[in-house]
């Protein structure tokens, strides 16, 4: 088969890999891709957004389906365009239609979707510049500390929790009145602030059916202890070791089966995969977001734990027969640590040459931000690279992937040594 997956991050690198394992693969093609996924496949220089370009390549390359890494060209509405294409309409994507990828475009949508569906997740209401007193008056309802969540997507910064009052109405009236964040903030959410211990879930489906995916722990901050500016994230671990039998069974009757039923009751077409940010709150799970797409860096940890062959499950989510998969799980730990660059996630550099890469044998390296440069591996963002190890547990696969690190070489290099510390 012919592939072509739309990304160019570490969680594509890790999509690249799992698929060149396959033995269905004819030819792979990664648009944009970075210098890991050019050494599995073919890098198409276009951006993801660009359908129009999409459409050339996959009716050149002849290809057979189309894995979306990103949530942008979803939420764009790529699914439904192939649908609507004759030239492109038997060609699979996976990844939901534009209106079901809208849980992850509007927050208040993944609300309104989750009280629909009596989904446990934090109290809220939501507010515009019209209602913008209402809002003052919600917040002084509540106690501290105060979550405020731009409804549209805001590139991971449109959550703000402020321990303030005064500051969180600052905050709501910066974001509805003066559009800190642009339109993305015309629609803010306000909610009660869940206090717990995170966890993500992730779920294949094919619309009909569903598969629970190992679990996964990432770390988003840039500092140590969980400190400092949020990041797309710093490192990861599956599984996570809190959430046992009994935990996922509450997670998949209360959850996975009222959000994917609720999918199918709202009309809303999903053939792809779901991210479900959650809180363990006491012992209770309760739902903070929806992704319509994988993790980054949480597919690093999650892909090399599934055993089947990749091509053949997105086989079965496009044919609706999901259900006749007998998903493989690794009982091995798996971790993640990500290398970023100095400054990051503020400003940074780019064109550093990375040394070491060769010298790691026994882990596995996904490039995210790496580009060829006159034939080197040079940084190309903010995140670099994650080294991915096994183990017999998580604290092993740790230790082998901090040895690894240690030959990875760029200038300004940054990593977090404590991935995994709250566990
Ligand atoms: P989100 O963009 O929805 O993933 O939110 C970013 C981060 O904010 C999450 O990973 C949580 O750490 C935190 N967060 C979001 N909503 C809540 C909430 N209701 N209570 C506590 N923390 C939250
Ligand atoms: N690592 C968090 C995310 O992919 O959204």
């Amino acid at each position: 088969m012919n592939i072509l997956i739309l990304g160019s991050g570490g969680r594509e690198h890790a999509m690249a890999w799992k698929i060149s394992q396959s033995q269905n693969l004819s030819n792979l093609y990664i648009a944009p891709g970075n210098a890991g996924t050019a050494e599995l496949g073919e890098n198409i220089p276009i951006g993801v957004n660009d359908f129009k370009e999409i459409k050339k390549v996959v009716l050149s390359k002849n290809i057979e389906l189309v894995l979306v890494g990103p949530e942008d060209p979803l939420v764009n509405g790529i699914h439904d365009f192939f649908l609507q294409d004759t030239e492109l309409s038997n060609v699979p994507v996976i990844g939901p239609q534009k209106m079901a990828a809208t849980l992850e475009g509007s927050k208040e949508f993944a609300k309104e979707f989750m009280m629909r569906h009596n989904i446990p997740t934090a109290r809220y209401k939501s507010f515009t510049a019209e209602t913008v007193e209402d809002g003052f008056r919600f917040l002084e309802e509540l106690s501290a500390p105060y979550v405020l969540k731009a409804d549209g997507l805001a590139a991971g910064k449109g959550v703000v929790i402020l321990n303030d009052l005064q500051q969180a109405k600052d905050e709501l009236k910066a974001m509805l009145v003066d559009q800190k964040f642009g339109t993305a903030s015309t629609t803010v959410v306000i909610e009660e602030f869940l206090d717990g211990i995170e966890l993500s879930v992730f779920v294949l489906t094919d619309g009909e059916h569903y598969k629970v995916l190992p679990t996964a722990k990432d770390y988003k901050r840039i500092g140590e202890g969980d400190t400092g500016l949020n990041t797309g994230g710093m490192g990861a671990i599956s599984p996570v070791p809190f959430a046992d039998e009994v935990f996922m069974d509450k997670i998949e009757e209360r959850i996975v089966k009222p959000t994917v039923e609720g999918l199918k009751m709202d009309n809303l077409p999903y053939k792809g995969f779901i991210f479900i940010g959650l809180i363990k709150v006491g012992d209770d799970p309760k739902v903070i977001e929806y992704n319509v797409r994988m993790g980054d860096p949480e597919t690093e940890v999650v892909l090399p734990r599934i055993q089947n062959d990749f091509i053949e499950l997105l086989k079965t989510v496009a044919a609706g027969t999901l259900n006749d998969v007998d998903l493989k799980i690794d009982e091995r730990s798996a971790t993640t640590v990500m290398t970023v660059s100095g400054g990051y996630p503020g400003s940074y550099e780019k064109g550093k040459e990375i040394s070491g890469i060769e010298s790691i044998t026994d882990s596995i390296v996904f490039h995210a931000g790496t580009t060829l440069k006159e034939g080197k591996v040079v940084t190309n963002g903010g995140r670099v690279m994650a080294i991915t190890s096994y183990g017999d547990n998580f604290k092993d696969a740790l230790k082998l992937s901090y040895q690894n690190v240690e030959k990875l070489d760029f200038d300004g290099i940054n990593y977090r040594k404590d991935i995994g510390f709250d566990l």
